[in-house]
């Protein structure tokens, strides 16, 4: 049996009219997976969330080969979907970020006609060791001249801030950490920061403390997005504080593929269709269709050989 459509849209006080959603499954959401997949499967999972109306799909990461084995072929990979980035593309063209933690990263993206890159920082020193191998400042100090040359070559840089609601080497991560980084990356010239919840410990009333301190220290609210993982089922409770707090942009994986080789706990990140199924309810527009990205992580499961993580993807999809 399938499940009933949703109900009539009904719109709650305080909440924005639209969302953009920043699809992060074929970067966050494979780079965690036990087994490499295909290329070819990777460049069509990009172009049918594409076509199911997602207009930015976080499409891989120019990092070490050795340190994310998963993306080693992320030149590959840009290059068979970097037509659907195109401006004189036949669709409206599709934004598709790309992870680079260097320069030589940078040199590797811009050599295949990367327009958006995001650096990755974070908030706790135990998680930049393991994640960049370098203190936070240290790891500051090399994206200084990737901020720097990416914004004269004309690209948008998103800044990545990771474990600021909680840490698994540290526990608590207190909100002035998470300031002091944001300021920095903001100084460097990010046009955006995304906040990481890595092991998705985060609860709502934390969300809107750290976002209240943030807009305290000048950080401006439009200047940020979301970015939960879903380890202890938090993750849309988080968003729907983060949106009540002003915040428009979310980070979604299709199918809630997702996590960090480099955190221990880390699981996947807040599912694009639980996140659609509350848009829509909502009446905020997110420009999606649910039906063609339901099916879209139907196929990508059977890729992957077992069944999405996603409530909503498993509440429509016909029992077999
Ligand atoms: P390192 O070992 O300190 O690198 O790693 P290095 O600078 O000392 O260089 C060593 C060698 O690596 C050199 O080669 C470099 O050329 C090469 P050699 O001279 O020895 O032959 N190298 C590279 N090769 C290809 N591409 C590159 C590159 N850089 C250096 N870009 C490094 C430092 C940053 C490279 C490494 O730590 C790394 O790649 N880390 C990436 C980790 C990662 O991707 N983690 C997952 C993404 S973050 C995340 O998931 C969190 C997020 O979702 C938000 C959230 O949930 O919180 C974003
Ligand atoms: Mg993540």
């Amino acid at each position: 049996m399938t499940a009933p459509g949703l109900p009539e849209p009904v719109p709650a006080a305080g909440l924005p009219p639209r969302v953009r959603i920043h699809e992060v499954g074929p970067r966050d959401g494979l780079q965690n997976e036990s087994t490499v997949v295909p290329t070819e499967v990777k460049a069509e999972f990009v172009r049918r969330l594409a076509g199911a109306g997602l207009s930015t799909v976080e499409a891989t990461s120019f990092v070490h080969p050795k340190w994310v084995p998963q993306l080693a072929d992320a030149a590959d990979l840009f290059t068979a979907v970097a037509d659907l980035a195109h401006p004189l593309s036949p669709a409206a063209p599709v934004d598709l970020p790309v992870l680079v933690p260097n320069e030589r990263g940078l040199d590797r993206a811009l050599e295949l006609g990367a327009r958006h890159v995001a650096v990755f920082a974070s908030a706790t020193e135990s998680f930049a060791r393991a994640n960049l191998n370098r203190t936070v400042d240290t790891a500051l100090a090399m994206f200084a001249p990737v901020v720097q040359r990416a914004r004269e070559a004309g690209l948008r840089v998103r800044g990545y801030l990771s474990m600021c609601f909680g840490d698994p080497w540290e526990g608590r991560v207190p909100a002035a950490q998470v300031v002091r980084v944001c300021r920095a990356l903001l100084d460097l010239g990010c046009h955006e920061l995304s906040l990481g919840d890595t092991i998705g410990v985060a609860t709502p009333g934390q969300v809107t403390a750290v976002l209240a301190a943030l807009n305290e220290a000048g950080v401006p609210t439009e200047r940020l997005a979301v970015h939960f993982h879903d380890t202890y089922g938090q993750a849309l409770a988080n968003t729907l504080a983060a949106l009540q707090s002003g915040v428009t942009t979310v980070d979604a994986s299709a199918g809630g593929l997702g996590g960090c080789p480099y955190a221990k706990s880390a699981t996947g990140n807040l599912a694009t269709e639980d996140l659609v199924w509350m848009l829509d309810g909502l009446g905020i527009e997110s420009g999606v269709d649910l039906d063609a990205l339901v099916a879209t992580s139907v196929w990508m499961a059977a890729r992957l050989g077992r069944p999405s993580p996603s409530r909503t993807v498993r509440a429509l999809t016909p029992a077999e």
